[in-house]
């Protein structure tokens, strides 16, 4: 970087678990800790908005409001303070897909405290993919899994949603349960599906996972930009 570009960069103080960096504004909280000098084997994973690992807790000096994002697609702002939530514990129900049904009966068995859900919109609002999860809470109550299933389709499993509601629902974990019942009992079988899975099994596509797990990114773009769709 020549001097000039150096210096035209605008810098800012962020702090990380309460220590002080001075760090270029460009740069999202994940770039911005890397600059500092933190070697992240925690909390970062994809770098894309897709994982769902590196939800971050943060504040800005002088602001009362506590907010969240994904660190690798938050851009640093002078004066925030911020912390890291790689893990946030939620309760996971166990259950065998093979006996329990698509009822909102049996859901409530595995996950009773999404009938507290006092309709805060908290975690809608903390949503880093704007999903509207307070709605599929409600569509789970309800026993309809194929609107929950559909609108909670983009979630990161990163947490941020429960870590702010009142009542501790675990929200993403009751989602992929409506997702999973939704895919066992109410999609429709898909014949595509069902042939190539058969032809994997019999070893005919062989020769294509080779070549994919051979190529570059270039040559994997191609491919999926190409690829057989089904109907
Ligand atoms: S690192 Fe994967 S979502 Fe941020």
């Amino acid at each position: 970087m020549t001097e000039t570009v150096k210096d035209s960069i605008k810098m800012v103080d962020i702090y990380v678990m309460g220590k002080r960096y001075t760090v270029p504004e460009t740069l999202t909280i994940i770039d911005a800790m890397e600059y500092a000098g933190y070697r992240l084997t925690r909390g970062c994973g994809c770098r894309a908005g897709f994982c769902g690992a590196c939800a971050t807790v943060y504040r800005i000096a002088g602001d009362y409001e506590l907010k969240v994002g994904l660190a690798c697609q938050t851009k640093v702002e002078e004066g925030m303070y911020l912390a890291q939530l790689p893990f946030f514990p939620g309760r996971k129900a166990t259950y065998d897909l093979e006996e329990i049904k698509p009822s909102a009966a049996y859901f409530a068995q595995l996950y009773p405290e999404i009938y507290r859900c006092l309709g805060c919109s908290s975690c809608s609002k903390v949503c880093p993919q704007d999903i509207d999860v307070m709605q599929y809470i409600a569509y789970i109550q309800r026993g309809e899994f194929a609107k929950a299933a559909d609108i909670s389709f983009d979630c990161l499993m990163c947490g941020l949603c429960v870590s702010r509601c009142p009542v501790n629902i675990v929200h993403y974990n009751a989602a992929l349960t409506a997702r999973r019942l939704f895919g066992r009992y109410i999609a429709n079988a898909d014949p595509f599906l069902a042939e190539r899975t058969k032809a994997i099994d019999a070893g005919e596509l062989d020769a294509e996972i080779e070549e994919m797990m051979a190529a570059d990114k270039e040559k994997l773009q191609e491919m999926y930009n190409n690829r057989e769709i089904e109907k």
